[in-house]
């Protein structure tokens, strides 16, 4: 379990937990391992109270060079058919814990992102990265499809004609170039990364959680719904977070429009006066 555990480490400071792909002679590449370890390293993090936002990034020049096409692909086939499953299981199952997590996550993308990347790159809420980073479905390039989601993520950020061209010629991108497609919300110098994402973590910080989960949780379900379903999903969305925190939103409306200290236009209330 040791080994399991040296595969991802994590760091914390001032309400922002720093998860690290922790395999950087392997261009932190997803091995089983690695899988397991970050599920446990999720779980342990989740519902620390010293822990508001998750930043996802990777030590040395990579973010994630995908899944291990060696321990993953070649060593679990040979395992059969219950090894390839429970290998899926254990990639698939913390993208999706990721994807539904408790605090808010940021995608902070150093270096290479490839192929399985794309899984917790979409997972995580928001998404920054490196100007230097390559993005890339490189899947074509030793004879697959873009699986594991990857296509689906392809489909969900990009319109159709980058979709595909990013899906069949699998040349790779910069970061500069993922932002304008859409990829991230946006790249900048590596030397600049890490301050714009502890920056945009802070903002997080000082909002209203239970509000912040409501809010994230939405945007998924709502983008494959009518807009009748998506109204009837929001009014019981806002009720269902009303049953969790139902003064934090009347002392947000006090500070306003009573003691007139803050303007919600322009940022949050103060919610340790809540
Ligand atoms: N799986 C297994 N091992 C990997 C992976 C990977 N995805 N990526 C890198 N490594 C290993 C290399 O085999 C090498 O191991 P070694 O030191 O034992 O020889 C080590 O990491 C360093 O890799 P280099 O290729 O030497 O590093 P470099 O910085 O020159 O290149 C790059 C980085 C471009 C990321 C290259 O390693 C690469 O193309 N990796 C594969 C990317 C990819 O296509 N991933 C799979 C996507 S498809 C999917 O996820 C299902």
């Amino acid at each position: 379990m040791a080994n399991d555990i040296d595969t991802v480490a994590y760091d914390m400071a001032d309400g922002i937990a720093r998860l690290r792909f922790n395999r950087p002679d392997k261009r932190n590449a997803m091995s089983p391992a690695l899988n397991r370890a970050m599920m446990e390293a999720l779980d342990e993090l989740e519902f620390r109270d010293d822990v508001g936002v998750l930043v996802l990034t990777g030590e040395g020049s990579a973010w994630t060079a995908g899944m291990d096409l060696k321990e993953y692909v070649r060593e679990t086939e040979a395992k059969g058919l219950k090894g390839t499953r429970s290998a899926q299981r254990e990639s698939y199952g913390w993208w999706r814990r990721l994807r539904w997590y408790q605090k808010p996550t940021i995608a902070m993308v150093n270096g290479w992102c490839f192929g399985g990347g794309y899984g917790p790159l979409f997972a995580c809420d928001l998404a920054f990265s490196a100007d230097e980073a390559k993005f890339g479905l490189s899947e074509i390039n030793w004879g697959i499809l873009p699986g594991g989601g990857a296509t689906k993520v392809a489909v969900e950020l990009l319109p159709f004609r980058k979709a595909m061209y990013h899906a069949m010629p699998g040349e790779p991108i910069d970061g500069k170039t993922a932002a304008d497609w859409g990829l991230v919300n946006k790249s900048l110098p590596l030397a600049q990364l890490k301050d714009r994402v502890v920056q945009v973590a802070k903002a997080l910080l000082e909002k209203n959680p239970v509000a912040m989960k409501a809010t994230k949780d939405a945007i998924h379900p709502v983008g494959a719904m009518g807009y009748d379903d998506a109204e009837d999903y929001l009014v019981r969305a806002q009720e269902a977070a009303n049953s969790y925190d139902n003064d934090g939103r009347k002392e947000g409306l006090r500070q306003f429009i009573d003691e007139k200290s803050y303007k919600p236009g322009l940022g949050a209330y103060d919610k340790t006066r809540g």
